[in-house]
């Protein structure tokens, strides 16, 4: 019987690190990598920001939490929840050693005349988004680092983008902590795959 590869068996989200920093070519690697994904009709429709600075990562931090207070707000949650979940968000990333931000741009999509077709080819280029954050995380547990995605910029895209002062056109859509793990994590372990339920043949 065949089994799943073990380098992607290996890959798991971890959300505690050591406090080092990763080495800046150990990162462009792992970008590399993601870089290496399939997309649409050839394009490349993604950027990279790599956050290792306090002062970048605190920008980053401010910007979607400021959007994300305005959001649970007019979602009538209590003052002191929005405190805590912010907070919390904050903690997660300002405490992680990298971040990589994943982007998307228009650049090398097709553009069309109506919104069916713009709709799809911008899904395409998040589905390719998602392959490369992948690779990225793949080669990431390959280096033996820890890495855990995080969806916070697909809610803020702009209020991410802003914040660290991107070009107009980068929007932010996957933001991806980074970092040698903290030995003593124990993540939640993973249930089996329930096959039956998940897939047909035809
Ligand atoms: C699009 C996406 C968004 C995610 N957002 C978060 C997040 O905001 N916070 C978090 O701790 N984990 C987040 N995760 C990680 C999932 O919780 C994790 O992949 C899932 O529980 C399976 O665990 P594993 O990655 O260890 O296999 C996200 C994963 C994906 C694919």
């Amino acid at each position: 019987m065949t089994v799943v590869p073990r380098f992607i068996e290996a890959r798991r989200s971890i959300r505690a690190f050591r406090a080092d920093a990763v080495d800046r070519a150990v990162l462009d690697r792992v970008v590399e990598a993601a870089c290496l994904a399939p997309a649409p009709h050839h394009s490349r429709p993604w950027r990279w920001v790599v956050v290792d600075t306090p002062g970048a990562k605190t920008a980053l931090a401010d910007g979607m939490g400021a959007q994300w207070r305005r959001d649970l707000a007019s979602d009538g949650v209590s003052a002191a929840r929005i405190d805590e979940l912010v907070d919390a968000s904050h903690t997660k990333i300002e405490g992680a050693p990298a971040l990589v931000l994943g982007c998307l741009t228009w650049d090398g999509l097709d553009r069309y005349p109506d919104a069916t077709r713009q709709r799809a080819e911008w899904g395409m280029a998040l589905l390719s988004l998602g392959a490369a954050v992948e690779n990225l995380m793949l080669a990431a547990a390959d280096a033996g680092l820890a890495t855990c995605w995080v969806a916070a910029p697909i809610f803020c895209p702009e209020a991410a983008r802003d914040a660290l002062a991107l070009e107009a056109e980068w929007l932010p859509h996957a933001l991806v902590l980074v970092g040698h793990p903290d030995p003593g994590y124990t993540g939640r372990q993973r249930p089996p795959i329930p096959l039956d339920q998940l897939r047909e043949f035809r």
